[in-house]
């Protein structure tokens, strides 16, 4: 009897130490991501589809250079005279900075650059204030647009 309950309890502790160690390990990679947060690749950034599917009417356009204008005062000190990500402030970003002239900043439809740059997230601010004119911000998406021409 005595015999048979030592065997019962080794075999319940190897189970125990099987299934959690798989357990603890990711705990701790996960504690680990945690900590380091920021400096992992961004995460997926997913659009919202009414935001996806915006239609640009003023694609094209900005005569007036307000784009541009608006470029320089807002985005510039982080994005970088060219949309390079290599503004003044980038270095003291944790998150790395896309090239806003490459092709994987490019390919995004405009509703998808819209969302981004004005609703923004963590270190990329909410533009929505200091923005507020929705002509003004598509003047910006199109001056993204003219930054990989
Ligand atoms: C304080 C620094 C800062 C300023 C100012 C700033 N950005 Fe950003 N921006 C970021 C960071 C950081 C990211 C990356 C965010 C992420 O991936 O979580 C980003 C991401 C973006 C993206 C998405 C690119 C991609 O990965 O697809 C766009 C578009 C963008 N910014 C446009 C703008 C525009 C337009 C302005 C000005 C109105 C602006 N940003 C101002 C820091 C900034």
């Amino acid at each position: 009897m005595l015999q048979h309950l030592q065997l019962y309890h080794q075999t319940n502790t190897t189970m125990k130490i099987k299934t959690l160690t798989p357990l603890a390990t990711m705990a701790i990679l996960m504690a680990g991501a945690l900590l380091s947060g920021f400096n992992f690749p961004q995460d997926k950034w997913v659009v919202p589809d009414e935001y996806k599917n915006m239609e640009n009417e003023y694609a094209g356009e900005d005569e007036d250079g307000i784009g541009e204008e608006l470029y320089e005062q807002h985005c510039k000190s982080c994005h970088g005279e060219e949309g390079h990500g290599d503004g003044t402030k980038a270095k003291e970003l944790e998150t790395p900075l896309r090239d806003l002239t490459s092709e994987e900043v490019q390919s995004q439809t405009d509703g998808e650059l819209y969302y981004k740059a004005i609703i923004g997230r963590d270190e990329m601010p909410n533009f929505e204030k200091k923005i507020r004119d929705e002509e003004d911000r598509w003047m910006l998406i199109n001056y993204l647009r003219a930054l990989a021409k």
